[in-house]
């Protein structure tokens, strides 16, 4: 397994364009699924979800074509297979997202049941139960999702919890079912737009996305022929160099991005002490060379402060002057880089779904690993201010949700390097 090798203490510096967002890639591809003609996909991130997803869908029998910029050609109409293994799903539960296009369009799915992940038990019980409520017969039985429907009908859906992937996959359900599907406390997240925009641009009628009410007319066919669509640049991604930048005392122009999807983050990045400047499609941050001051937050669903984004956050209050209190309200065990963080230095103490993070001079290097993606991308970030060397282990994490990123870093002046393995 690759590793990375970080030699901390270079302030970050320069230009870097970020990437298309993973979180909407994802669901984008499923969604393509539902298309009667081939559909081109642009600004897909380089990396391995996306590669596991072109995997599942070729092994269904989609055929895919895929340019040197990595636009992606998906053709539904030779699909022969409704079938998601456990060996994929549990590389990437993402995979769920599958399930609503299939029953929709095709009236089947076999889905592995996605267990429980590193950062919670992450149940799907509001996806089979939105589906349950629009006709789909539903069973789970030796661990997979069957799920079979003559016609999805629209009804009215209120979640129980605000749930990302959920509300996406009962929104490409409920796009070819007959009459209207109402899904309130939707999710309000970014990549849900998105998700709705593609679905509206083959000829779905989404209203309210963005909104917590969603109303979706269903339609008898969509059709994505011709469509290129680009995916929105990645929030996340956005977010996790502006921390880095801030946290090494640097300066940094982010091309290709959205800050009107990053208000929660910039606030907080404003009152650590970062000069920040935005354009429509750039950002720019500048902390003078000055340590960050801690930075108190509490994570929920947009457009509140992302839980993508607390493990990063964690490790600039590492460094921060001061004490800053974190709370995790999302997933129930997201705290896993701070084990790693403590044994780089870092004074944090866990009590229950809350970090307090009391801020040190300087933490040293030291091998370390994760379980899961941002925790993974934190404990770089930790690398990139410790005195000495890190290595952190299991990247592949990473690499399930990051471009590039030791190349990226490097390119901003850090010192990083892959170890293959
Ligand atoms: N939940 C339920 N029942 C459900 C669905 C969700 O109880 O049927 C609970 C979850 O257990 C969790 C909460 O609802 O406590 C929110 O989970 P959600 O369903 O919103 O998460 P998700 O859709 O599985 C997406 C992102 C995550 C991101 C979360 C929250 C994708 C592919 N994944 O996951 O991204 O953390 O929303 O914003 O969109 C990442 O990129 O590192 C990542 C984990």
């Amino acid at each position: 397994m690759d590793k990375l090798l970080i030699s901390g203490g270079t302030p970050l510096s320069g230009d870097l364009r970020v990437s298309g967002a993973k979180n909407a890639a994802l669901p984008i591809l499923a969604g393509a699924l539902l298309s009667e003609g081939a559909v081109t996909i642009g600004n897909v991130p380089h990396l391995h979800d996306i590669t596991t997803t072109m995997e599942l869908l070729g092994r269904m029998g989609v055929h895919l074509v895929v340019d040197e910029k990595l636009n992606i050609e998906v053709d539904a109409s030779t699909i022969k297979s409704f079938y998601a293994p456990y060996e994929m799903v549990k590389t990437m539960r993402a995979s769920i997202l599958v399930l609503g296009p299939l029953v929709a369009r095709f009236g089947r799915a076999e889905v592995s049941l996605p267990g429980g992940c590193a950062i919670g038990t992450r149940p799907v019980n509001l996806h089979l139960q939105g589906l349950a409520a629009m006709g789909a017969d539903i069973s789970v039985r030796n661990g997979y999702i069957h799920a079979t429907a003559k016609r999805l009908k629209g009804c009215r859906l209120v979640l129980d919890q605000i749930t990302v992937t959920g509300t996406e996959n009962l929104m490409m359900a409920a796009a070819l079912a007959e009459g209207t599907t109402i899904i309130e406390n939707a999710a309000r997240e970014p990549e849900v737009v998105d998700l709705a925009d593609f679905l509206n641009e083959m000829g779905a009628k989404v209203y309210g996305a963005g909104t917590d009410i969603l109303e979706i007319e269903g339609v008898q066919a969509l059709s994505g022929k011709g469509l290129h669509y680009n995916i929105l640049p990645d929030r996340i991604e956005s977010g996790t160099y502006l921390v880095a930048a801030a946290m090494t005392g640097g300066r940094i122009r982010l091309k290709n991005t959205r800050p009107d999807l990053l208000d929660a983050v910039l606030i907080k990045l404003r009152e650590a002490g970062a000069h920040i400047d935005c354009g429509e499609n750039w950002i720019e941050l500048d902390m003078r060379g000055q340590r960050p001051k801690s930075v108190s937050l509490r994570t929920a669903p947009y457009p509140a402060f992302p839980t993508d984004m607390q493990a990063q956050f964690t490790a600039m209050n590492c460094i921060a002057e001061g004490t800053a209190t974190i709370t995790e309200t999302v997933f129930e065990n997201r705290f896993m880089h701070v084990q790693e963080m403590q044994r780089m230095g870092a004074n944090i103490k866990l009590e229950s779904n809350t970090a307090i993070v009391t801020g040190v001079s300087r933490l040293t290097g030291a091998p370390v690993m994760a379980t899961d993606l941002r925790a993974s991308a934190s404990l770089v970030l930790a690398g990139l201010v410790a005195e000495g060397q890190t290595i952190v282990e299991r990247i592949y994490h990473i690499d399930r949700g990051y471009e590039c990123i030791e190349e990226k870093l490097s390119q901003l002046g850090a010192e990083i390097k892959r170890i293959p393995s």
